[in-house]
């Protein structure tokens, strides 16, 4: 879907496209403020319905208007904008009902008329194109009958009026930015909503592979062999009960000169988790396809960084392995010997997503990563504590978690602080080993993070555990029901705020 910007004043589009015009409350009301805008042409019909109780112009209200007579354009979209000025979170979200209501109409050409309060927002540009192109995803389906699923493939974006240069470039760079954003946020969702027996872990390495060699890259795919030459015990004790072999992922992107002040972004990769020989019930475990949404995120990431070239350098590192209970599989009472050193003792094979990413932080600092910040659908226990509404995170640097948190604001992602008390790292000691991998259902999501943060010795690490939010029951938002790819938005709002030449992103106030 391409985003385009037309800079032609109110005179919009081509015969036949449909067009969408956004309406606030505040020009209903008032509907002489409607003369500015392509919406004058069918003053009479808005105020009309207006008048019948249709349409309000309030926020992310859809009225679809059929034209009859002479005009140019067979439909129009009416979407309420809601009163007074809208957030970017606001305007991402409304954004994203726009294309819905496009795609419900088959639109292969979508004109939108942007509103003087919009043009002049800060951030509105990046928000409304990340709301454009995360509201036209759709999961794929195996349905031999093929259902018609038209998204536009084209929408230019009309300013109502003619803006100057400077405005105009402010808006280029936005429509580019978000557009990569929201490729790569759906790029992981089409990678996490796919089912275990599509996507083993060579499977996401191929998938990796290809992101890679589309941007050049540089890439690295372990196989098992490798994975126990190395030392990688962790991962390599949760992959070996399955058929399809663990592979450890690495790409890099150097974009700061020399490959120093890297930032390692490490996403767990489980293609399918049944809990190993401590086996999960069966409702719901279907869910569990989801269990790669960590690795997803990363290789969004990875996907927008090769779009954007930022001046940054970023290691990306998955550890990829499918957990299965067999003859091979690990059991309760191992123990392991990962890639550090450290000897981990296995109290539950179900607690597998910190053992493989213990591996994948000591990875990355090989690779030269300076400080980490790892993405995992970790516990069960996050669900209990944030729902699906907010991802949780553990950390050993404020600064690092503050820088997060301000990213998050930006992406529009909520993320909740978890802490970090030294009482739930001692529940992790083990009489056998340097450390156990489950320590019960107390604090159970605070000691999950603490136990990967073992794995940074000393550096800063910042830990996201993604369980509640990275697949979703029901459609909220700019999320779709299924993979939502979150945290590749947020991911990359932290890391373009650390090269020298990109500009700042939406602003925080949502
Ligand atoms: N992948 C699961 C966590 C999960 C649960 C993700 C629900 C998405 C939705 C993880 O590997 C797991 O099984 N965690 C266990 C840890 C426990 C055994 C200490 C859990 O949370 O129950
Ligand atoms: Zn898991
Ligand atoms: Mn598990």
């Amino acid at each position: 879907m391409n985003i385009e910007w037309n800079n032609a004043g109110a005179v919009a589009g081509e015969a036949g496209n449909v067009l969408c015009i956004l309406v606030s409350e505040d020009r209903l009301a008032d509907s002489s403020l409607l003369n500015s805008s392509l919406a004058a042409e069918w003053k009479a019909d808005i105020d009309s319905i207006n008048r019948a109780g249709l349409f309000s112009g309030k926020l992310n209200q859809i009225y679809i208007l059929p034209v009859t007579g002479q005009s140019r354009y067979p439909i129009v979209i009416l979407a309420g904008s809601g009163k007074g000025d809208p957030g970017t979170g606001e305007i991402r979200v409304l954004a994203a009902h726009i294309c819905r209501a496009a795609v419900r109409l088959k639109t292969e050409l979508l004109d939108i008329e942007l509103p003087e309060q919009l043009l002049l927002r800060e951030g509105a540009a990046q928000a409304f194109t990340e709301g454009l192109v995360l509201g036209s995803y759709r999961r794929k389906h195996y349905k031999q009958e093929q259902a018609v699923y038209v998204k536009p493939d084209k929408i230019t974006l009309h300013p109502e009026r003619l803006v100057d240069p400077a405005l105009q470039q402010v808006w280029l760079q936005g429509i580019k930015r978000g557009s990569a954003l929201a490729d790569g946020t759906n790029l992981a969702r089409d990678l996490t909503n796919l089912p275990g027996n599509i996507l083993t872990p060579s499977g996401l390495a191929a998938a990796a592979v290809e992101v890679a060699e589309r941007h050049g890259l540089p890439v690295e795919v372990l196989d098992e062999r490798e994975i126990e030459q190395r030392g990688m015990g962790g991962l390599l004790a949760v992959g070996k009960g399955s058929v399809h072999p663990p592979r450890m992922i690495v790409i890099r992107y150097q974009g700061a000169g020399e490959w120093t002040d890297v930032t390692g972004i490490i996403g767990k990769g489980i293609t399918f988790d049944t809990g190993g020989i401590s086996l999960k019930r069966a409702p719901g475990m279907e869910d569990m396809i989801s269990d790669m949404g960590g690795a997803a995120a990363v290789l969004g990431v990875m996907e927008a960084l090769g779009r954007l070239r930022p001046q940054i350098n970023v290691v990306m590192v998955i550890p990829a392995a499918e957990n299965m209970p067999s003859a091979a599989a690990f059991k309760p009472g191992d123990i392991v010997t990962a890639l550090s050193g450290k000897t981990i003792e296995v109290l539950n094979t179900d607690a597998e997503g910190r053992m493989v990413l213990g591996d994948g932080l000591t990875y990355a600092r090989e690779w030269g990563a300076e400080r980490f910040i790892d993405v995992a659908t970790l516990t069960g226990a996050i669900l209990s504590i944030l729902g699906d509404v907010a991802t949780g995170a553990v950390t050993n640097d404020e600064q690092l978690m503050q820088e997060l948190l301000a990213a998050s604001e930006r992406s529009g992602e909520p993320v909740w602080q978890l802490p970090a008390y030294p009482e739930f790292r001692e529940m992790l000691r083990s009489e056998v080993a340097d450390i156990r991998n489950a320590a019960g259902r107390f604090g159970g999501a605070s000691t999950a993070g603490l136990f990967i943060g073992e794995f940074a010795e000393g550096l800063p690490w910042v830990h996201l555990d993604i369980a509640g939010t990275a697949f979703l029951s029901k459609e909220r938002g700019v999320n779709s029901k299924g993979a939502s790819g979150v945290m590749v938005r947020t991911l990359l709002e932290y890391l373009l705020s650390l090269s020298r030449d990109q500009p700042p992103g939406p602003s925080a106030k949502n």
